[in-house]
């Protein structure tokens, strides 16, 4: 049976989540505006992960007991300065969830509540993943600067992994 506690800090995590994929979605339609169709649809795909990642927590509350909580959503930013500063800002957003779940995981373990933490544990591991893959754009990016080719082949890279990622959910890989 889930405490309060990690029942109210869940219910808040199902919020962070929901707000992680409403600003990939307004920096997918930035990136789209701007003729970056490639990282558009890495965004727009990153979106629905986090939407996934939301109903994974949502449907996990329930299942134990809680009462998961449609979340309100704060509007996101809309317009960005340059390319880079939608990465630097995803990497920074990234890091508050990578906190968020640890903190979520120091508390499941206070708690002994193994049940918990071992489900939190395939959230540690996704930050871990998502964290790296954000990073090693961020250097790609630092070498780049504001060259106008290497742009252009960075969004061709992300467009070929949001086909990869599509193609891999499509074979029924998933978070379940
Ligand atoms: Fe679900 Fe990338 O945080």
């Amino acid at each position: 049976m889930l405490s309060k506690e990690l029942e109210s800090a869940l219910n808040d995590q199902v919020a962070m989540e929901a707000r992680a994929s409403a600003s990939y979605l307004a920096m997918a339609s930035w990136m789209e505006g701007e003729g970056f169709d490639g990282t558009a649809q890495f965004l727009y795909a990153q979106s629905d992960e986090e939407r996934m990642h939301m109903l994974k927590l949502f449907h996990y509350i329930n299942e134990v007991g809680g009462f998961a909580l449609s979340p309100a959503v704060l509007a996101p930013s809309t317009t960005f300065n340059s390319y880079k500063e939608v990465f630097d800002k995803i990497l920074n957003q990234e890091q508050q969830v990578t906190a968020a779940i640890n903190r979520l995981m120091d508390l499941a373990t206070k708690e002994a509540d193994h049940t918990t933490a071992n489900f939190l544990q395939w959230y540690v591991s996704e930050q871990r993943e998502e964290e790296a893959q954000f990073n090693t754009i961020i250097n790609k990016l630092k070498i780049i600067g504001n060259d106008g080719s290497g742009l252009y082949l960075i969004d061709r890279d992300l467009a070929g992994m949001a086909a990869a990622a599509a193609k891999a959910s499509s074979k029924g890989f998933s978070a379940e």
